[in-house]
Order: structure tokens, then C-alpha cells, then sequence
């Protein structure tokens, strides 16, 4: 099973992707994560990438998709979950053609649609673990009182540099101009699903449950 997380910035794509790791065994591939890895170590593409990130503008189109070309080659698990990517129409073109080459089909896309007032929560109140990458939030998913992650044991507690209202503008705005006109691209190619993020945690992760047959 290969599928396509889509939805704007704070939407649960991280957190739902997780539970499918953890759950199915699915390989999460997160450009983001690719990123914020080249952003730390410090090369001058890692520079460029942190400055782009950090005004919450999109990253060139050639530097994501090399990254997502590399990892396609690597451990497949039950299947790849695309989070994060892709965010244009170029990339989803270069995605179906990466894909074509591989032999690996695209099952779903599966958009979590959630109002842009809640967006602003979710990412103020944001953190991560430094040790695992469990994502947390200040209100709905707190850290563990004893202040060590729950699926690790770090202490680590992260902020990204790009949770701020105003990186948000700029990455909403970057959304609705290049990202949410694929909607209409998967729809007319017939892979597209929405499921309703607003509802909690554990109501998303059954929804997509249902859209992947794995109740
Ligand atoms: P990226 O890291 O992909 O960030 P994003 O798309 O902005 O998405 P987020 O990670 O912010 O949100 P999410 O949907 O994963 O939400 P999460 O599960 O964490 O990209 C960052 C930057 O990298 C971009 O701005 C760009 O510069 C660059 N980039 C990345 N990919 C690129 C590409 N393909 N092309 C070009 N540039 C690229 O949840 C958010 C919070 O809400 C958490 O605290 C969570 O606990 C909470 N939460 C989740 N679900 C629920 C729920 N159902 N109810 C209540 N709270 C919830």
C-alpha cells in the first residue's frame, strides 16, 4: 500500500503517519524531515534549505525530489507513506514518473481537511521529540509528566523554528498557491480521499483505517 498524506501545515500528517509506522509498518517518507537533517549538518545547501524553511516558503523543487528519489531505493516495509510531498504540481509529476520507474503503485491520497483557525493551535503548541520524533502538543498531547518522551525515554524537547503565526501565513499562503491545486490533479486521476482532521486523534487514525481496509 502507497499513499499520499496531503494537507496544509499542521493538519496531522506527521502524527497520522506515526501511527501507520508504528501500526502497519509503513516507511514514512517526510520531506520535511529530510530537510530539517540537511538544514543540520551544516553544508551550504543546509544553510540555504534553513533559511528558506524558517521564512516558510517552499524548497526548490529539484533539491526534494533528489531526496525522495534516494530514499525510493531504500526499504519499502508495507508500503511508502508520502508526507509531506508532494507540494506542486511539478513534483507530482516527477513523483508519478519516479514511481512508473519503480514499479510501485499509488494507491490513495488521502487529504486531512482541517479549518485554517485550528491550524494556528495545532502549530503554536507544537513540540517534538529530540530523541524519537514523537510529536506532542501543548493541549491535546502533552509530554508525559515526568518530562520524558513516552515511546523513547529523551528529555529532548523540540520547537521548530518555522512554529511561529507568522512562518504560518507564509506556509498557508505557499498551501493554497501551489500545494491545494493538487486536489484537483488526484481527483481527476481518481486516487483522491478527504477525511475529516478536526475530529481527535484517534477518530482520524480510524477514518484512515476505513480508507486503507485495515479495521
Ligand atoms: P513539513 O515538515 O512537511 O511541515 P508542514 O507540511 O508545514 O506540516 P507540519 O509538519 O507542520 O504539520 P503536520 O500536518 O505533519 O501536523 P502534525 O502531525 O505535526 O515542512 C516544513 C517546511 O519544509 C515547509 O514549509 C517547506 O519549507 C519545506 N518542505 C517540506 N516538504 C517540501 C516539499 N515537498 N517541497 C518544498 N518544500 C518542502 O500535527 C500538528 C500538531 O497538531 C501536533 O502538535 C499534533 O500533536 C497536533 N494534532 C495532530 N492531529 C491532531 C488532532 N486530530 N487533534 C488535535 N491535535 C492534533
Amino acid at each position: 500500500m502507497n499513499i499520499i498524506l496531503l494537507g496544509p501545515p499542521g493538519a496531522g500528517k506527521g502524527t497520522q503517519a506515526q501511527f501507520l509506522v508504528g501500526s502497519l509498518g509503513m516507511v514514512q517518507l517526510s520531506t520535511g524531515d529530510m530537510l530539517r537533517e540537511a538544514k543540520d549538518s551544516g553544508t551550504e545547501m543546509g544553510k540555504l534549505v534553513a533559511e528558506v524553511m524558517s521564512r516558510g516558503d517552499l524548497v526548490t523543487d529539484d533539491i526534494v525530489i533528489g531526496l525522495i528519489k534516494e530514499k525510493l531505493d531504500g526499504e519499502k516495509g508495507a508500503g511508502f507513506i508520502f508526507d509531506g510531498f508532494p507540494r506542486t504540481l511539478a513534483q507530482a509529476d516527477a513523483l508519478g514518473a519516479l514511481l512508473n520507474d519503480c514499479n510501485i503503485e499509488l494507491d490513495s491520497v488521502i487529504e486531512i481537511q482541517v479549518d485554517d483557525k485550528a491550524l494556528i493551535k495545532r502549530i503554536t503548541g507544537r513540540s517534538t521529540c529530540g530523541g524519537c520524533g514523537q510529536v506532542y502538543h501543548d493541549e491535546t498531547k502533552p509530554w508525559p509528566m515526568d518530562g520524558k518522551c513516552g515511546t523513547c525515554g529523551s528529555n529532548d524537547v523540540k520547537r521548530r523554528a518555522d512554529d511561529n503565526e507568522e512562518s504560518l501565513k507564509q506556509r498557508l499562503m505557499e498551501y493554497y498557491k501551489k500545494t491545494s491545486p493538487l486536489l484537483g490533479y488526484y481527483f481527476a486521476k481518481g486516487n483522491l480521499v478527504s477525511i475529516d482532521g478536526l475530529l481527535s486523534m484517534n477518530e482520524v487514525r480510524d477514518s484512515l483505517k476505513k480508507v486503507l481496509n485495515k479495521e
